[in-house]
């Protein structure tokens, strides 16, 4: 027999097996699904025969979740930022995660434009799907303004979003085109201190990671070695308006924040911006670059929270050794923002 109607009996989700709560939820059901098919998610509606209906105390009237898997846990249609059961939004909301390269993102990658790997410092695809599926429902516009090769739009392109970049370096953003050739239209070549004169309309989310102000220029001679000798890039471009180029801090500081305030602009009501960055050294001095960034943008956004990103595949330099302390910076600050 199928179950209508689930709820919840010390830590876990069980069916009801009394026939008046299963009926009275069979029609809720199709109730929901006859006026309320709108926000109710795809995978929901593709499988629909096998919903139920889910309140934990066991109210038939007041419940307002649907599960098909009790295991996966329960989605509740009022939820207005994103399509996550109960379960699926909780896993998400841990501070800190790992997450290395995966070889299944580079090998896609690859096969799609093989010259992808001279872009110096890019971010992998299915990692920044986790924040779109929380972030944005499907069919949502998401913009990355310092797009590079596309792997935001590559995640858009995965998870049914809209995609929107923006990429100064010509070479970055014809591999983006290439790799999500159906969003050629919201791939902008530009500076994104312009993003007020590109067509671009509201969107329900932004996420990206900015140049770390002049880290590429100031790589180590290893880096540059190797990068020199298989004919990668060493940095994003020469060009002025690269703002991996700015060498004096407070001004890179003062013209990222600017690009991030005209985003600010074009973010819907409460829409979420995600800025994925780093704190820098600099001839033995730390510049607090994450936190000084959050600061500033608090002046317009609210600052949420921030989710740590750790790469533990990274190997350690002896930075410092034997005289004195030198970390080795092996996690970014995911900063996350909402619009007031
Ligand atoms: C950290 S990378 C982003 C990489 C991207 N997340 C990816 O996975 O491909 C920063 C990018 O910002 C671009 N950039 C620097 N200054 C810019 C500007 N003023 N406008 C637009 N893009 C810029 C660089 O060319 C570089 O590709």
């Amino acid at each position: 027999m199928k179950y209508y109607f689930y709820y919840k009996e010390g830590k876990n989700i069980v069916a009801a097996k009394d026939k008046e709560r299963n009926a009275q939820a069979k029609r809720r059901l199709a109730d929901l699904f006859k006026n309320k098919k709108d926000s109710i998610p795809d995978r929901f509606l593709n499988d629909w025969q096998n919903v139920a209906l889910y309140n934990p105390s066991g109210y038939v009237k007041a419940a307002k979740a649907i599960l098909i898997n009790p295991e996966d846990g329960a989605y509740d249609f009022s939820n207005p930022i994103n399509e996550l059961t109960g379960r699926e939004w909780v896993k998400f909301t841990c501070s800190w995660f790992i997450f290395n390269a995966l070889h299944k993102d580079l090998k896609e990658e690859r096969e799609v434009s093989p010259n992808s790997k001279e872009h110096p410092a890019t971010f992998s695809p299915t990692m920044i799907e986790d924040f779109i599926k929380f972030f944005t429902k499907k069919g949502e516009a998401v913009l990355d303004p310092f797009s590079g090769i596309g792997s935001t739009l590559v995640a858009c392109k995965r998870t049914g979003r809209i995609g929107y970049g923006i990429e100064l370096n010509k070479k970055y953003c014809d591999i983006s085109i290439k790799r999500t050739p159906g969003f050629k239209k919201n791939i902008f070549n530009d500076n994104a201190e312009n993003i007020k004169n590109l067509k671009i309309p509201e969107i329900g989310f932004s996420i990206s990671s900015p140049p770390y102000w002049n880290v590429l220029n100031r790589s180590t001679k290893d880096f540059k070695i190797k990068r020199t000798k298989n004919g990668l890039d060493q940095n994003y471009s020469t060009r002025t308006e690269d703002l991996g180029n700015i060498d004096d801090y407070e001004l890179f500081l003062k013209r990222l924040a600017a690009i991030y305030f005209d985003v600010y602009e074009l973010l819907k009501k409460k829409g979420y911006l995600v800025i994925i960055v780093k704190n820098v050294k600099k001839e033995g001095r730390m510049y607090p670059l994450a936190w000084d960034l959050a600061k500033i943008l608090s002046e317009k956004y609210e600052l949420k929270d921030e989710k740590i990103w750790i790469q533990d595949k990274i190997g350690l330099a002896p930075y410092g050794y034997p005289s004195a302390w030198a970390s080795n910076i092996l996690h970014h600050y995911c900063l996350i923002f909402q619009k007031k």
